[in-house]
């Protein structure tokens, strides 16, 4: 009696699309590593969980008082913007629609809604989030080239959507 020793047989085919899904994992998972750390892209995520019905009025909340926030001068601010039917505030005072801050500025944006959805999208930025009401947006973007930045509501929210914008300037 012979024993015959198992082989393991893999049709060709097979095998070569085996090989070929290995190296699209590698390379997906390089191509997302560069763009996270080298490229610096941020996947946007809740930052924290707020009220939308007293965000704006709580005078805990920053919210109730939007706007820049001075944490190192000229360089790091943070920004506190409230998303309504129809504007962005920006400031206290909502006949202001521009932010201004200094060439070289880091500036982390928190963004919520007290309302209903809607979105916002600075640009020439990696800046795209969502704006849910309960739910605070928030990303960090470093500006070194100086101009006017625009941004709007990116998600339709009503008759008043299209004027829904304002802007960032860095001077
Ligand atoms: Cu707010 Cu569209």
């Amino acid at each position: 009696m012979t024993t015959s020793k198992p082989t393991f047989h893999v049709d060709p085919y097979e095998r070569n699309w085996l090989i070929l899904s290995a190296v699209m994992l590698v390379v997906f998972i390089g191509a997302v590593s560069v763009a996270g750390y080298a490229l610096g892209i941020q996947v946007p995520g809740p930052e924290q969980r707020v009220d939308p019905n007293t965000v704006a009025t709580d005078p805990n909340s920053p919210w109730s008082s939007p706007g820049l926030r001075e944490i190192v001068p000229g360089e790091r601010y943070d920004a506190y913007i409230l998303a309504r039917i129809w504007r962005f505030d920006v400031s206290p005072d909502p006949a202001i629609r521009d932010l201004e801050v200094p060439l070289g500025a880091t500036v982390t944006f928190y963004v919520t809604s007290m309302d209903v959805q809607h979105g916002f999208v600075l640009e020439n930025t990696n800046l795209n989030v969502q704006v849910v009401p309960g739910q605070v947006s928030s990303l960090t973007v470093t500006f070194d080239t100086p101009g006017e930045y625009n941004f709007i509501c990116h998600e339709y929210c009503g008759s008043g959507h299209a004027v829904m914008f304002g802007r960032l300037i860095v001077k």
